[in-house]
């Protein structure tokens, strides 16, 4: 039986990932290893959780000596690694819980595959999961491409660059057979409503303002999750190593478009009054460092592995409001404790 540790799989993108290999590879053993952080969630698994091929491990990747006795107790042939401190605001306010978990944990987790995979590297594999916002910020024109350089702005996606730099060092030094996605903005089920798109669709549901920041006129390139999940699994199978993969949907939108849809939609699916959700939208002070547009060429995993985004936005954005309408309990779980204080001191009351 093949051994793969996901990391971050209880969060957002790292729970459809789980979801997606512990269904479709009966004869994997995936280890979900999570520290269960604010963004990391159980319930986002229950629904596959007591199958045969799943287990679930809480370490926390800044720990050496745990993700150590991890490699010694599951000898994996894998690794995907998400977990990750994932959100701008936060890193902005607290840069060094980026560096620990994004930086850190991910040398941790190079380490010990380093020391556990010595003796045969041959069929092993480090995957890094990474982000367009190391590549900075674009103009009017252009798309980041695999060979555009870092220039990261934030403490996140200066620790996520930091992160990508020590995978390929590890390639180049050691031999560490890895391959490394870069990928635009997610969007989909589960997404914690810090993020544009849950945290507006929660604030219309609650007829809170919508807080668009600076002219509202950021772009960002939204890829439907599954679509992630979709290109993370064949690139885990069929990427060569030492191979970086820009993954986007070629989907771009001004953050001031998306929200408007978005108003609309919900109008429709709350039978509200058209124009009820558009009169929450309030400008407010613009996020410091902020990237005024990404966008993804995607060409080169799809040439090259065959991957497409197979949702469009409508049907995406569809179905994410859906979910979030049909899963109140989830919402109001993850919206009550440390989110209210988060939220207080990012927007005020
Ligand atoms: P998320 O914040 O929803 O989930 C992160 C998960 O990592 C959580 O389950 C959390 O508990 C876990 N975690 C955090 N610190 C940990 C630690 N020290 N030890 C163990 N587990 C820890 O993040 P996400 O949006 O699902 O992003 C997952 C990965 O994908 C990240 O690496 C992120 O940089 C990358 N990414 C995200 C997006 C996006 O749009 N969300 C786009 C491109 C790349
Ligand atoms: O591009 C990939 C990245 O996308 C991932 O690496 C990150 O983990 C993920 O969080 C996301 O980063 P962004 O900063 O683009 O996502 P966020 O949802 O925070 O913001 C999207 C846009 O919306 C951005 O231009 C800022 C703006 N925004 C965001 C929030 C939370 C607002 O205008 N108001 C808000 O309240």
């Amino acid at each position: 039986m093949k051994t793969i540790l996901i990391t971050g799989g209880a969060g957002f993108i790292g729970s459809h990932v789980v979801r997606r290999f512990v269904k479709r590879y009966s004869d994997y053993r995936i280890i979900n290893v999570d520290a269960l952080t604010y963004a990391g969630n159980l319930e986002n698994l229950k629904d596959i959780d007591q199958r045969p091929n799943y287990q679930f491990e809480k370490v926390d990747i800044v720990d050496a000596n745990a993700v150590n006795a991890l490699f010694e107790k599951y000898n994996p042939e894998g690794v995907i690694h998400l977990a990750a401190e994932s959100h701008v605001d936060r890193s902005i306010t607290d840069p060094l819980a980026f560096v620990r978990t994004n930086v850190l944990g991910t040398v941790n987790l190079l380490n010990a595959a380093k020391a556990n995979w010595a003796d045969n590297l041959g069929n092993k594999r480090f995957y890094h999961i990474s982000t367009d916002e190391v590549y900075g910020t674009l103009g009017e024109e252009g798309l980041f491409m695999e060979t555009t350089a870092y220039q990261p702005n934030s403490p996140y996606s200066a620790s996520k660059a930091s992160s990508d730099h020590f995978v390929r060092a590890y390639g180049e030094t050691y031999e560490l057979p890895y391959v490394v996605t870069n990928c635009s903005n997610n969007y989909g089920p589960n997404h914690f409503p810090e993020k544009l798109i849950p945290l507006f669709i929660n604030n219309i549901v609650n007829m809170k303002p919508l807080p668009v920041y600076g002219d509202g006129n950021y772009t960002r390139d939204w890829l439907y999750v599954i679509d992630h999940a979709r290109a993370i699994d064949l690139v885990y199978h069929e990427g060569l190593n030492g191979e970086t993969y820009n993954i986007g949907g070629f989907n771009e939108w001004k953050n001031i478009d998306l929200v408007k849809v978005l108003c609309k939609l919900m109008d429709e699916k709350l039978g509200r009054p058209e124009g009820t959700s558009l009169g929450l939208i309030t400008y407010v002070k613009d996020r410091p460092g902020h990237d005024r547009r990404y966008a993804i060429d995607a060409t080169k995993i799809n040439e090259e592995l065959g991957w497409e985004p197979s949702v469009t936005f409508e049907e995406g954005l569809a179905e994410t409001i859906d979910w979030y309408l049909s899963n109140d309990e989830w919402l109001q779980n993850v919206t009550s404790g440390e989110y209210q204080q988060y939220y207080n001191d990012q927007y005020g009351k």
